[in-house]
C-alpha cells in the first residue's frame, strides 16, 4: 500500500492530494493512509498534510529504499527480490544466509553502511552509512565452479560501464576485479561460492562503489590510494539510479553470456582494462615476480610473460601495475 500512496502522491506533485481521495482509491480508511504516511516520513520521505488539501509529497530521502530502486530497475529477474538494511556487517554474508535458505536467483542484498565489510585476501573495505553502494546478489549460473572468476568479470564489466556513465568518469578495470579511476581504487568486487563437485550452488558478487566518502573520513591508510565517484563526476550521482544501472548492466551481459558464451563479455573486458600490456608486478601465493601482462584467457586467467620469456597463468593474488619509470605503484 505504501508504494501505491508513494506513486499518487509522486504523481501528482506539487498539488496535494486528500487522505480521502486516497483512501477511495485504495479502497482503506482514512486512518490506514494517515498510519502509512506516517511511516513514510519515518523512512524518510518528506510529505507535508496541508489543512483541508492534503498530502504533497515534497521530497524523497537519499536512501537505498526497496521500492525506489523498484522504480528504476528495468531487469526482468535482477535484483527483483531485494532487502534492505540500514546497517549489516557485510553483504556478502547477509546473501549467503539467504541463498542458504533457498532465495530466488538473483536476489540483492543492500546496506546503507557495513560494520564488516570484506574485501579481497582477507582485507576489510571501509563502507561508511550513505556514502557508497555496498551490496551483494546471488547468482545459480550454470557453470562449472572453475568457471566461476567469469562471473566477477562480467560484474567489473557491469560496474565500470555503469560508472563511465557519468560525465567526467573514466574508469577502469584492473585484473582481476578492481576497478580504478585516476589510478585510485573506486569499486571492489568480491566473489565468494558454494559449489560441489561439478556443481555451482551459488555465487555471491559483492560489490563496493565508494560514491562520495569524504576524504577526511576514509581511513589515513587508504587516504591515497581510494577515489569516490563524486571526486570526478561532473554531475550529481543518484545511488539509487547507479545501482540500478549496475543490476540493468549485469543482467544484460549475464544474458549474453547465456545465450552467446562468454567471448563478447571478454572482449568487453578488453576494452576496459588497465592490466593488459602493460609491466606488472604478480604477488602469487607462491612467488612474486615482474612481467608483461599479456591478455586474458576464456577462464578469466592472466596471462604474465616473465623477464624469461615464460608466460605465467595468474589465477589468483594480487597484481600492482608498474608505473612507465619502473616503480611499483598501490594499485
Ligand atoms: C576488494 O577487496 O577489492 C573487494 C571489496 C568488496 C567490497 C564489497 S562491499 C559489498 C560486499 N560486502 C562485503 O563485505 N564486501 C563486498
Amino acid at each position: 500500500m505504501r508504494s501505491k500512496i508513494l506513486n499518487i502522491l509522486r504523481e501528482r506533485a506539487p498539488e496535494p492530494v486528500s487522505g480521502e481521495e486516497l483512501a477511495g482509491c485504495l479502497g482503506v480508511s482514512r486512518t490506514a493512509i494517515w498510519k502509512n504516511i506516517q511511516a513514510l516520513k519515518e523512512e524518510g520521505y518528506k510529505i507535508t498534510a496541508f489543512t483541508k488539501k492534503g498530502y504533497v509529497l515534497e521530497d524523497i530521502p537519499d536512501k537505498l529504499l526497496p521500492v525506489e530502486i523498484a522504480r528504476k530497475l528495468k531487469t526482468k529477474w535482477l535484483g527483483h527480490e531485494l532487502h534492505y538494511v540500514d546497517s549489516t556487517g557485510s553483504t556478502n554474508a547477509m546473501c549467503k544466509n539467504y541463498a542458504n535458505s533457498g532465495c530466488a536467483d538473483g536476489t540483492v542484498c543492500v546496506a546503507e553502511e557495513q560494520t564488516g565489510g570484506r574485501g579481497r585476501l582477507s582485507r576489510g573495505w571501509f563502507s561508511p552509512a550513505g556514502k557508497g553502494l555496498w551490496f551483494s546478489l546471488v547468482l545459480e549460473p550454470p557453470f562449472l565452479p572453475e568457471e566461476a572468476p567469469k562471473c566477477t568479470l562480467m560484474a567489473a564489466v557491469a560496474v565500470v560501464k555503469a560508472v563511465n556513465s557519468y560525465k567526467g568518469v573514466k574508469a577502469a578495470i584492473k585484473w582481476p576485479n578492481d576497478i580504478l579511476l585516476d589510478g585510485k581504487k573506486l569499486v571492489g568486487i568480491l566473489t565468494e561460492m558454494s559449489a560441489e563437485f561439478g556443481h555451482i550452488n551459488y555465487v555471491i558478487i559483492g560489490t563496493g562503489i565508494n560514491v562520495c566518502v569524504p576524504r577526511d573520513m576514509v581511513p589515513p591508510e587508504l587516504r591515497e590510494s581510494a577515489i569516490s565517484l563524486a571526486d570526478k563526476a561532473e554531475e550529481p550521482i543518484n545511488r539509487v539510479e547507479l545501482l540500478a544501472k549496475v543490476l540493468d548492466n549485469l543482467e544484460e551481459l549475464y544474458e549474453i553470456v547465456l545465450k552467446q558464451g562468454f567471448k563478447p563479455i571478454l572482449a568487453m573486458w578488453r576494452t576496459y582494462s588497465t592490466t593488459i600490456g602493460k609491466m606488472v608486478k604478480v604477488i602469487a601465493p607462491d612467488s612474486t615476480y615482474i612481467g608483461k601482462a599479456l591478455d586474458i584467457n576464456e577462464e578469466g586467467i592472466l596471462l604474465v610473460q616473465k623477464a624469461d620469456g615464460t608466460i605465467a597463468e595468474v589465477l589468483a593474488g594480487d597484481v600492482s601495475i608498474r608505473a612507465a619509470h619502473g616503480k611499483g605503484s598501490k594499485y
